[in-house]
């Protein structure tokens, strides 16, 4: 199953890549459905998501938040990149906590996380910087704030995804379901002024194909551009 080589669509412009991003939902019934994670295949996932990391980062941003997350970077964003080897482990983790009657386990939504965490060959925890209720500033400036700096990672996950699909790897944007919970928190070593904006599950076509692949659930709905913008060349 494994072995391909990942190959870089150089001929892809911006538009083709935002056109062909879609969410791809790849679910696998148990850890071994896709090869071992000793297998280099996925070092060789991980290095182009490192890559592609490396390249969103650009995103813009307008609050600088190194005080609210902690280090020097300004970037009001953080994330985590698990490598096949780490989803297997937190697979295994989050099972462990749910089983112990210690974790969130909430049904048919941690279902699908753990068939997705069966089947990443990669993982990207995206957090969102979140200004602390200390008093240092007034609650407006503190909602304009957190609004400018989710938009800010927003712009960040979509860089992600759209150098993903560049690189011809399947992505998927999720809420993150039980990987918000705390016990993923603490693994993870979450910054403590943040929120968990996306989880960002990497497939290669060739280990997803044979797999269970699930489109977004509003993929079918999207609409024309007027139906959403009112066009106005001058105001009378
Ligand atoms: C902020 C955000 C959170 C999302 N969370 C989930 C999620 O938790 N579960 C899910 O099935 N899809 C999730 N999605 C994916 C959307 O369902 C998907 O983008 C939409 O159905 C349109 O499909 P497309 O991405 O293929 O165009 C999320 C998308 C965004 C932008």
């Amino acid at each position: 199953m494994s072995g391909c080589t990942i190959k870089v669509r150089t001929e892809m412009t911006v538009d083709d890549s935002i056109l062909q991003r879609q969410s791809r939902k790849v679910l696998g019934k148990l850890p071994g459905d896709i090869a071992d994670a000793s297998d280099p295949h996925f070092d060789r996932v991980f290095a182009e998501v490192q890559a592609t990391l490396g390249v969103a980062g650009m995103a813009p941003f307008h609050y600088p938040a190194s005080d609210v997350l902690g280090g020097t970077a300004k970037e009001p964003w953080r994330c985590v990149l698990i490598h096949r080897t780490g989803c297997e482990q937190l697979h295994e983790h989050m099972y462990a906590c749910a089983c112990d009657g210690d974790g969130p386990a909430d049904g048919p939504r941690a279902g699908k996380m753990f068939s997705l965490l069966n089947a990443a060959e990669a993982l990207v925890l995206v957090y969102a910087a979140v200004e602390p209720t200390d008093g240092t500033i007034d609650e407006s400036k503190r909602a304009q704030r957190n609004m400018e700096h989710m938009l800010a990672t927003g712009a960040f996950v979509q860089n992600i995804l759209l150098g993903l699909t560049k690189r011809n790897l399947y992505n998927y944007w999720s809420s993150g379901g039980i990987l918000q919970s705390e016990q993923a928190a603490t693994l993870m070593q979450k910054p403590e002024n943040s929120v968990l904006a996306a989880a960002v599950f990497v497939n290669s076509p060739h280990n997803a194909d044979q797999l269970t692949v699930k489109p977004g659930s509003w993929r079918k709905d999207r609409s024309e551009f007027a139906e959403w913008t009112t066009v106005k060349r001058a105001f009378d």
